[in-house]
């Protein structure tokens, strides 16, 4: 089973047309070996829209179809603005916008539903690792997905990004970073064989272009989400032409 490297840039709410033009200008002209997704703001999504080159994703959407939602933006809406992917339960959702378990499972429902790729954000926080939790808090984060609907995770991106490590300057160690995706495919493997053989696992956590080669090395390591970094053209290139090739 073939997985790709894949680099997703999370601006969060950050960025510019301006800082678009840059990135895509960054990317022009490098060689790459890898699928690389940008995750701008969707107000922003335009600004790329004539980037064969380039995947987009959303960084959120509605856990409904459509409807009276003020403000929030259906899977159908970020596909007619040209995502193919989003992000799904980054940790400052669960954090600041109380998403539940519940809540990120009806989300990718919804994502899938409209013909988008998931990229499910699991990882623990730094009082859990602390309390050697991260295992417990990881398996209870995918369960409440893949064990009820494990035919999801055939069209799924899994991001491992430790909460202590987001925006923090300190990153999980490649070690760290490998045993705990060699955890997360194992539990994976228990919902559905070959797709958990076949999903890109990606880590995310204060990555930039110094740390991100030792990263990509890892066997269960097949990309990266970048924030911070990603709003830095020239050290995204990097980070991009870093991750090279397939693994299996
Ligand atoms: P960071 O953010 O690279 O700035 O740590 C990663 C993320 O939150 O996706």
């Amino acid at each position: 089973m073939q997985r790709k490297a894949l680099v997703a840039a999370n601006w969060k709410m950050n960025g510019s047309a301006e800082l678009a033009e840059q990135i895509i200008s960054s990317l022009t002209d490098v060689t790459l070996d890898c699928e690389v997704l940008i995750c701008p703001p969707a107000t922003l999504l335009h600004c790329f829209s004539a980037q064969d080159a380039l995947l987009l994703g959303g960084q959120n959407l509605s856990e409904h179809e459509s409807g009276a939602y003020t403000g929030e933006l259906s899977g159908a809406l970020l596909s007619a603005a040209g995502a193919r992917y989003v992000l799904i339960g980054h940790s400052e959702r669960r954090q600041y916008q109380a998403e539940s378990d519940e809540m990120i499972c009806r989300k990718l429902q919804q994502a899938v539903a409209a013909g988008l790729t998931p990229v499910l954000c699991v990882g623990e926080t730094l009082s859990e690792r602390q309390q050697q939790k991260t295992e417990q808090v990881i398996a209870k984060q995918l369960a409440a997905v893949y064990a009820a609907l494990p035919e999801l995770l055939q069209n799924s991106v899994i991001a491992y990004e430790p909460v202590w490590a987001i925006g923090t300057g300190e990153s999980a160690t490649p070690e760290q970073a490998q045993a705990t995706h060699a955890f997360i495919r194992q539990q994976l493997m228990a919902y559905q064989p070959t797709a958990a053989n076949a999903v890109r696992i990606l880590y995310g956590g204060s990555v930039n272009a110094d740390n991100c080669a030792a990263l990509f090395t890892q066997t269960d390591i097949d990309g990266a989400l970048v924030g911070g970094a990603s709003l830095k053209p020239a050290e995204f290139a990097q980070i991009c032409i870093s991750a090279k090739g397939t693994k299996e």
